[in-house]
């Protein structure tokens, strides 16, 4: 399939349309072949920093490079057909001023093909959300616990529980809203404040540990595959357990090789062409 036929690509218009009518279904991805099985089935598609995490090894998103958002983020763009495809901005890239934050978004939209960036961040970033949405840079806003302040917040605790952080949350949501982002991400906060914010904002919240009550829903892919099995959130519904089967397949082919089993006759090439069937 080519990018040009008929299958029509979600915009980030299409998705802030989406408020109010049917649940929103958004995943992470970080290659163009995961990609390829979940772009037909999601609505929004995020290149999420997660990928410290789930591809580098490290222990948090800080050490995310642009080069590595880049990397990923055109595999993926270049893989979906169907879904919005949005790249986290990777932290320190686009705090500083928004100019900063600008250039680091246009550069990774020309360079990926993305239709949206997303970045972390409440009241304080509204301004740069402004500058970027004003100037052609669709914006996801993410708020609640936004693991790039990990090393500021001590961990990775709940939000919104108390009710000076729930009023302080409530002020981030209306201010990226306000600022013009296309749709807001609200990660593990309470379930009252998060249905509170989904009612009073006109752009859709996007949930992941932020309850039923918000208007979509995103989990890392990693995590609803069973592809990650050291830590678990509790918000987490995991749906297979690939990392036990990809762990018996290579068992399996170990053993073969071994047993000098694998490569068998049809995987091998004779000196006639009677058997180029096929590869
Ligand atoms: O990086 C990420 O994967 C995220 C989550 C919202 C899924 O930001």
């Amino acid at each position: 399939m080519s990018k040009s036929s008929s299958v029509r690509q979600l915009t980030p218009p299409a998705i802030r349309a989406r408020k109010g009518t049917e649940p929103i279904i958004c995943l992470t991805s970080y290659t163009a072949s995961m990609t390829k099985l979940v772009d037909p089935h999601v609505d929004l598609i995020l290149v999420g920093d997660s990928l410290a995490m789930t591809i580098y090894g490290m222990a948090s998103t800080v050490g995310v490079t642009i080069e590595m958002m880049i990397a990923h983020g055109r595999a993926v763009a270049k893989a979906a057909y169907h879904a919005c495809v949005v790249v986290d901005l990777p932290f320190s890239s686009y705090e500083a001023t928004p100019a900063d934050a600008f250039r680091t978004a246009a550069h990774v939209m020309a360079a990926t093909g993305c239709a949206a960036v997303k970045l972390e961040g409440g009241a304080e970033m509204a301004e740069t959300i402004r500058f970027l949405t004003q100037r052609g840079v669709p914006v996801m806003a993410h708020i609640g616990l936004t693991p790039q302040s990990v090393n500021a917040m001590g961990g990775y605790p709940v939000r919104g529980r108390g009710e000076g952080e729930a009023a302080a949350i409530l002020a981030d949501a209306h201010a990226v809203a306000g600022a013009g982002a296309f749709s807001v991400v609200i990660e593990k906060t309470a379930e009252p404040l998060s249905r509170d914010i989904t009612a009073k904002l006109d752009i859709p919240t996007i949930g992941i540990g932020a309850s039923l009550a918000c208007d979509g829903q995103i989990l890392v892919l990693d995590d609803v595959v069973g592809l990650f099995t050291e830590f678990r959130p509790r918000f987490v519904r995991r749906y297979a357990e690939t990392a036990q089967s990809i762990e018996a397949a290579v068992k399996d082919y170990a053993a073969d090789v071994r047993a000098r089993r694998f490569p068998g006759p049809e995987h091998t090439f004779t000196d006639t062409a009677s058997d180029a069937k096929s590869g």
